[in-house]
């Protein structure tokens, strides 16, 4: 009987020590791949992934993947119209350290799953002009230019993370295997750090009024989830800098620095409902806005009208 226990016991220690052992090397690529369905979760988010690295690395250095890590484009082709955008000293260093951050996002999800090469990106002025105009239902004069200053850079990138991360609440429960979970919600937790930053750097100038548009800060971002709601056509799942006070926390306050639903958890997208958003076309078969080609991976291939 002690024998035998013994060796039980002998047999547990050595599966759970060879399990140590065999730990997958992290610096050696491994293409965990569960399930088909989690593998294609996972891409999907590159195609936003792309737009934020080549986003920030741009507003603040004045130069992209390209430079910094041409392997992680696969060949893809360079972002149209992107700048060096007029920065103070502390909004480029909190741009330049999101940079690097989804620089990291690129290489963990394709150190996860294959991924595909950057798809086309239109990061142009009008680009960013066209969404303002939609946001506000006319024609800005002079068209808005994100990298103007640090106000506008920080209201177009109002246009980023959130995108993002409501797509990371939304793939969660659809994912099946605990290491495509761990990795959402590692890009998740750091993806909100980032909207969150940006919310508070514009909520401290809510009421600064944007030359020369005469409009605040806070009016710029109501805008902008107001149009982002109707593109995504699933209701209200964004909210501005400052919303009346049914729609603050507990219905109590009318600040609103972050976004939340009545319990003020984070809102999910799908894929479906950020292509819309994110071609500014309502329609995830109808390609525009920042991704003139359309988005790749086969979730939103799978909508391309060939
Ligand atoms: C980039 O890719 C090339 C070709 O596959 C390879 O030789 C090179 O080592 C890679 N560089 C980095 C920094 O990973
Ligand atoms: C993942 O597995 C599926 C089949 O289960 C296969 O079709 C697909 O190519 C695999 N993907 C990768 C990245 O290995
Ligand atoms: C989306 O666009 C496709 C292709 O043009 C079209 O067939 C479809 O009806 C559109 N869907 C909606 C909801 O408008």
């Amino acid at each position: 009987m002690l024998v035998s226990t013994l060796m039980v016991f002998m047999f547990f220690f050595n599966i759970h020590h060879l399990h140590v052992l065999s730990c997958p090397d992290p610096t050696k690529q491994t293409t965990t791949n569960c399930t088909d369905q989690d593998r294609k979760l996972l891409e999907f988010p590159l195609n936003l992934e792309y737009l934020e690295a080549e986003f920030f690395l741009f507003g603040a250095l004045g130069f992209g993947l390209d430079m910094v890590a041409p392997n992680l484009t696969m060949g893809g082709p360079s972002p149209l119209g992107a700048q060096k955008a007029n920065l103070d000293p502390l909004t480029r260093d909190v741009i330049l350290q999101f940079a690097w951050q989804e620089v990291g996002h690129l290489r963990a999800i394709k150190n996860t799953v294959k991924g595909f090469a950057r798809p086309q990106l239109d990061l142009s002025v009008k680009s960013f002009a066209k969404v303002m105009d939609a946001a506000f239902g006319r024609k800005f004069i002079p068209p808005f230019n994100p990298y103007a200053n640090s106000y506008n850079y920080l209201i177009a990138s109002y246009l980023v993370p959130y995108v993002g991360l409501t797509g990371y609440v939304g793939a969660n429960p659809k994912l099946q295997c605990p290491d495509s979970r761990k990795l959402v919600a590692g890009l998740l937790g750091v993806e909100s750090g980032q909207d969150a930053v940006i919310r508070t750097m514009l909520y401290a100038r809510a009421g600064h009024i944007v030359h020369p548009y005469g409009i605040t800060v806070a009016a710029f971002t109501n805008k902008i989830s107001d149009l982002r709601n109707k593109l995504g056509k699933m209701g209200v799942k964004d909210e501005g800098l400052v919303v009346p006070k049914p729609m603050g926390a507990e219905g109590q306050i009318r600040g609103n620095v972050l976004v939340g639903d009545k319990f003020s958890l984070a809102f999910d997208r799908t894929p479906e409902e950020i292509l819309r958003i994110v071609y500014g076309s309502g329609n995830e078969s109808v390609p525009g806005g920042f991704y003139p080609k359309g988005a790749d991976g086969e979730i939103a291939k799978s909508y391309l009208v060939k």
